[in-house]
């Protein structure tokens, strides 16, 4: 079985507005990344985490027959909300995919991809690869006006931009999480936990859009996506 955690718990600070019920071409963008998950055979169970004051929101905009069986209030960090979700698994989850909210032009066919390649390694997830020149750069602060400057080249061919959603076997995620906190280190994602135990991770690359929503520019993207993809259906 696998359970999905889709963690929309945080403040928007960048957006500087709440983003996760921002409308996208009329809809909350929580509404789109929550269908694809629905939409996705494999995915058998949702857990929503959300901001207390807003956990009423969410119900309210589940359709009648939805695979959400839980919504659970956030923490301060990410990794805080995605171990409030981690609380809620029933026994049976066997994998557990993490999901940012925040990612609504995930597509179904992503998740199962990356879904099979965590059934077949144990650990996977959505990346892109970079295609930017990518320089080093730091301020060089002699003289009057400070001013960054390029201090060297990074070879972008092994370089890739980690998305979610991220699949793991279960018990590697719950190893990799009580492993960050007995070192107290607070992770970005759930690859990052998982290095820790120096499990192997696999990349799936994806030239897709699945950019996360964070400035307020993103929107507008967003909104144009969605909606060619809604008229090429
Ligand atoms: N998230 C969460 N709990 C937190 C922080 C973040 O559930 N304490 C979720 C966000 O809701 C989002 C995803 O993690 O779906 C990725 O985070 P980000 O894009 O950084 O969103 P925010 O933290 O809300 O934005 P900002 O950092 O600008 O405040
Ligand atoms: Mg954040």
């Amino acid at each position: 079985m696998l359970s999905v955690i889709i963690v929309a718990a945080g403040s928007s600070e960048r957006m500087g507005f709440d983003k996760v019920f921002a409308p996208i071409a009329g809809r909350p963008m929580i509404s789109y990344t929550i269908d694809a998950f629905e939409r996705a055979a494999c995915v058998d169970d949702i857990i929503l985490v959300g901001r207390s004051d807003s956990l009423p929101e969410f119900r309210k905009l589940l359709p009648p027959k939805t695979k959400v069986s839980n919504i659970v209030p956030g923490g301060a960090e990410r990794s805080d909300s995605v171990r409030a979700g981690l609380s809620q698994l029933v026994p049976q989850a066997r994998f557990v995919a993490v999901h940012d909210a925040a990612r609504p032009m995930i597509a179904p066919e992503k998740i199962e991809l990356v879904f099979e390649a965590c059934r077949a390694h144990g650990a996977a997830a959505l990346a892109e690869p970079i295609t930017d020149t990518l320089k080093r750069g730091e301020f060089n602060s002699e003289g009057a006006n400070p001013h960054l400057v390029v201090t060297g080249s990074v070879d972008r061919k092994q370089l890739y931009a980690m998305q979610t959603p991220q699949i793991f076997k279960r018990d590697v995620l719950d190893q990799a999480y009580e492993k960050a906190l007995e070192k107290r280190l607070s992770v970005t994602d759930e690859v990052s936990a998982v290095e820790l135990l120096g499990h192997e991770v696999v990349i799936v690359p994806n030239h897709d859009f699945n950019f996360k929503i964070t400035y307020p520019r993103d929107f507008l993207l967003a909104e144009f996506v969605l909606r060619q993809r809604a008229a090429n259906k």
